[in-house]
């Protein structure tokens, strides 16, 4: 793993972001896996405004979203499919039909996650996958539990997680109470994983996730059998690495 540890949200965002479009640059037809919540939104800004200034473009990318709400319709302003037109999707070039969200609708759930699978397989699998994390150690939403799930699933969501992303609905009662989410196989499929947090409330599921005990109990934690993890945090996110004396980047 290599760890970045930033002073700030935004100097989180850019680092994050420059690992985004070095990808792009690199690959222009790459497949990047895709995030939501308020982690990855200050990286997004960053994309859309080097898109903006002519230095980025989507043109060929294929991007494959993490997750969605169960029985939210895209028009939802916090369905991710929502999330994702609004931050980015709406503001550069990249071909509507190159972009992939579980769909929070579907009337047979079986069928549309094993059909999210064959298509991640159908593009080669992800060449960069980026990830925010829970504070219970969630990614995607692969919430802890007795196993690691492989595919693409419908998960119950945790009441820590349900307490957590309250603060975006009018009220508790709101939050949807499942959600389809990409499995593990999936994402540690991906070439490359760019793993993002910021505040102090992530420091332990990042202490979790670079050295603590490989287990479902923190999910997490299976990126450390991930050959090409990159993670940026912030210093509040980040106090506990320092603490624990894990060697970092910058
Ligand atoms: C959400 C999402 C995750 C996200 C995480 C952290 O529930 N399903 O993909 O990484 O929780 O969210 P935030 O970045 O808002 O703290």
């Amino acid at each position: 793993m290599r760890i970045y540890i930033e002073k700030d949200y935004d100097a989180m965002s850019r680092r994050a972001a420059q690992v985004i479009a070095a990808e792009i640059t690199h690959n222009p037809s790459c497949v990047l896996g895709l995030a939501t919540g308020s982690t990855p939104e200050g990286a997004y800004k960053y994309l859309v405004d080097w898109h903006k200034k002519g230095c980025l473009s989507f043109k060929d990318v294929r991007s494959v979203n993490l997750d969605e709400y169960k029985g939210l319709e895209p028009t939802h302003d916090q369905s991710y499919r929502y999330f994702m037109q609004f931050h980015l999707f709406d503001h550069v070039d990249i071909d509507p039909r190159n972009t992939r969200v579980p769909d929070g609708l579907t009337k047979d759930p079986a069928a549309h996650c094993a059909e999210y699978d064959a298509y991640i397989r159908s593009l080669g699998y992800v060449d960069l996958q980026l990830l925010g994390v829970g504070r219970n150690g969630h990614i995607g939403f692969n919430e802890p539990g007795d196993c690691f799930v492989k595919e693409t699933h419908v998960v119950d969501l945790a009441e820590s997680t349900i307490d957590a992303n309250a603060r975006f609905f009018a009220t508790r009662d709101d939050v949807p109470k499942q959600a389809i989410s990409m499995g593990m196989g999936a994402i540690m499929g991906a070439k490359k994983v760019l793993l993002a947090a910021s505040g102090a409330e992530k420091a332990d599921a990042i202490l979790g996730c670079v050295c603590g005990p490989i287990t479902p109990r923190c999910p997490a934690s299976i990126l450390q059998l991930h050959p090409n993890v990159v993670i940026v945090v912030d210093e509040a996110a980040g106090s506990k690495l320092k603490a624990a004396g894990v060697p970092v980047c910058g």
